[in-house]
């Protein structure tokens, strides 16, 4: 038997992949993570499966369900919000099960970052305004900031932020970012991005703290940068014409022109 990890999405129900949704229907036990995973995505449990929401659970009592199904030769899904790369708690559960030798298996979901810039209508990265995402947030309650990951040093290199779990703290967000992007940075707030009430406020760094609906408290990203409000941003090498690459050679004398689907020089430039 086996513990399936799977990433259950931003909220939207049919923002579930088909190996989750399938995982999930053939697993006679679903613990989930009920403050965030949609009820909706449940509807495929198979009838008569225990269905456990796990947030009223310790850490070893999560682990003792899994152990008990373990133990009766059943399958477990165990669903998180978004990814379980990021957040989701999943790396303390791996070493239990590692700890007790019972097997594991993760599907990935679609994180809340993705799922807010598809709100948005955004790309992330564009030419010559950004080309990195950090995904980070503010110190909680329950978990501290290792020394140096500080909103200051990630807003020197000016790259998109997503911030998580942060909304109740965006007074000081703005108040480290404002030095580095600027007063002018536009913001993006997503409230429950994907769900049928998301909410989104735009503005800038110096604004947004006041245009936001205090209703949107929990389960919010701030994203922050240039990029976006880039309109004036250089189109990218991959479709342009005349860029000699794998798929689209320029002359029989191209080093594409051949099949080098190993080649360094085309993996070196990273397109497809
Ligand atoms: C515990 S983390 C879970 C992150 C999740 N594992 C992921 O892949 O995005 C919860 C935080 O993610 C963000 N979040 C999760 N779902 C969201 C959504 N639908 N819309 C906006 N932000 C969301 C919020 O910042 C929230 O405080």
């Amino acid at each position: 038997m086996t513990i399936h990890f799977i990433g259950a999405g931003p909220g939207a129900p049919d923002l579930l992949t088909l190996r989750g949704r399938d995982l999930i229907a053939a697993c006679p036990v679903c613990l989930y993570a009920g403050s965030l995973v949609p009820e909706a995505i449940l509807a495929h449990c198979p009838a008569g499966a225990r269905v456990v929401n796990t947030a009223p659970l310790s850490l070893d009592e999560i682990i003792d369900e899994m152990a008990r199904a373990d133990a009766a030769g059943q399958d477990v899904a165990r669903l998180h919000s978004g990814d379980l790369s990021v957040w989701s708690a999943m790396g303390e559960q791996l070493r239990r099960l590692r700890e007790r030798g019972i097997p594991y298996a993760i599907t990935p979901g679609v994180p809340a970052f993705a799922a807010a810039a598809a709100t948005l209508g955004q790309e992330l990265t564009l030419p010559g305004v950004a080309q990195s995402v950090v995904l980070t947030r503010t110190p909680g309650r329950a978990s501290a900031m290792p020394d140096g990951e500080t909103l200051a040093n990630f807003a020197r290199t000016g790259a998109t932020l997503a911030i998580h779990l942060s909304i109740h703290n965006l007074e000081h967000v703005v108040a480290e970012l404002a030095p580095f992007y600027g007063g002018d940075c536009p913001v993006a707030i997503i409230w429950r991005a994907s769900w049928p009430d998301q909410k989104v406020v735009r503005g800038q760094l110096e604004t947004v703290t006041s245009r936001l609906d205090p209703a949107m408290n929990r389960t919010a990203l701030i994203l922050v940068g240039p990029v976006l409000a880039s309109e004036n941003f250089d189109d990218s090498c991959l479709y342009a014409i005349g860029y000699d690459r794998r798929f689209r050679p320029q002359s029989a004398d191209s080093p594409f022109a051949e099949n080098d689907a190993d080649d360094p020089v085309s993996e070196g430039r990273g397109e497809a």
